[in-house]
């Protein structure tokens, strides 16, 4: 089998040895042992958001990717008649508003560019003038360009206005400090393949127990019945239908190298060096960020296109490829793009490695150093 590659992309990410050998067992979904790693599980992702099951959270493991965390998380707690407000500047925000519409939820869009994150004063508007609106959504890292949201001022408004709030933070948690209470925050969403460094295979939602016990009998679907899959960890402990065994493991071992890193503040250091270390070395080899600095996240970057008819991402992707590295296309649709990760199992050492072979792609395809970049 060909070495493995490392994954500078948003998830699934690149992950330690000592992640992947955990899954190496076969454990009984319904044994003791396992029902214990749930618990465990569940525990610790309350802790991580600064929250507990004594302060009314309750931490909700879901098979599936992020998405179906997402779909179960509002296709459970919008009333029946209830109305969506969806907060919008990229892809996974677009995605949500698709979830909604094929979930027959009547849907409000506030809409921002890409560059840009949501305005409060008109967020603020919205939810005086439409009080048919019962439930507000936003991406707090919008991977589609790295992008942070202002999930606490967002929600400090939602709070006030008395309607439900929820976050996608799939690509945030873990590497940004959320404080769930503080943020106002009854839903979040995000995914075991992300942030925490576990291997893809289902999604967790951490809830206020309020919001959740006043979604009962609300799902608009069976396998993302959020409410119950929770009555069913309550009871028994368990998944409701077969659990992903291996991931889970891979899970319990990732919560645990988290926590020997120093927690969210030391994987947070982590990041934003690697992120430091992949803008300047971009930024020598003549690229251009699409963010500027103030709104760039540790998490995800994303570069324009060389201003020079020679370059051709699939090219630069496969040169890169053969140096052992994996990076992302871009997700904009009126830009020429590529993003790069910065989050997973690298190091700053692996992003200098990374940009050698940048640098490598540039002479081997023959682009113009002295061009400007970038659009
Ligand atoms: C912010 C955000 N939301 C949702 C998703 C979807 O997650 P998945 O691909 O695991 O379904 C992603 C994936 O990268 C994401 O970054």
């Amino acid at each position: 089998m060909s070495e493995d590659k490392l994954l500078f992309t948003p998830g699934p990410l690149s992950t330690s040895p000592t992640v992947k050998q955990a899954m190496l067992r076969d454990v009984g979904s319904w044994d003791s042992e396992f029902i214990e790693i749930v618990e465990r599980i569940r525990h610790k992702l309350l802790e991580l958001a600064g929250v507990s099951q004594a302060a009314g959270y309750e931490a909700i493991p879901m098979q599936g990717s992020g998405s179906f965390g997402v779909e179960a998380a509002i296709g459970c707690s919008v009333p029946p008649e209830g109305k969506l407000l969806c907060l919008v500047n990229g892809a996974y925000g677009e995605r949500i508003l698709n979830m909604a519409r094929c979930l027959q939820i009547e849907t409000s869009v506030l809409q921002c560019a890409e560059h840009d994150t949501p305005d409060l004063e008109e967020l603020t508007r919205r939810l005086n003038e439409d009080p048919a609106i019962t439930n507000v959504i936003v991406v707090h890292c919008e991977t589609t360009t790295g992008i942070v949201n202002p999930i606490a001022d967002i929600g400090r408004i939602v709070s006030a206005a008395g309607r439900t709030y929820l976050v996608d933070a799939m690509s945030s948690f873990a590497a940004l400090e959320i404080d769930l209470q503080a943020d106002g925050i009854d839903y979040l969403i995000s995914s075991a393949n992300k942030c925490i460094q576990g291997v893809p295979g289902f999604s967790f939602i951490l809830a206020r127990r309020a919001a959740l016990e006043a979604s009962a009998g609300q799902a608009r679907s069976l396998c993302l019945d959020l409410f119950d899959q929770w009555q069913s960890m309550e009871t028994h402990g368990r998944f409701r239908y077969s659990p992903p065994t291996h991931s889970v493991l891979a899970f319990e071992q990732a919560l645990a190298e988290l926590e020997e890193e120093g927690g969210i503040p030391a994987r947070a250091a982590r990041y934003t060096e690697n992120q430091r270390v992949l803008s300047e070395g971009m930024r020598q080899l003549g690229f251009r960020a699409y963010l500027p600095p103030e709104r760039q996240s540790c998490i995800i970057s994303t570069f324009y296109y060389p201003d020079d008819p020679q370059f051709e991402f699939q090219t630069f992707y496969d040169i890169l490829k053969q140096r052992g590295s994996i990076i992302y296309p871009g997700k904009l649709g009126e830009v020429d793009c590529f993003r790069i990760g910065t989050i997973g199992h690298l190091f700053p050492d692996d992003m200098r490695r990374l940009l050698s072979a940048i640098e490598a792609a540039v002479v081997e395809m023959g682009l113009n150093r002295s061009l400007p970049v970038g659009s």
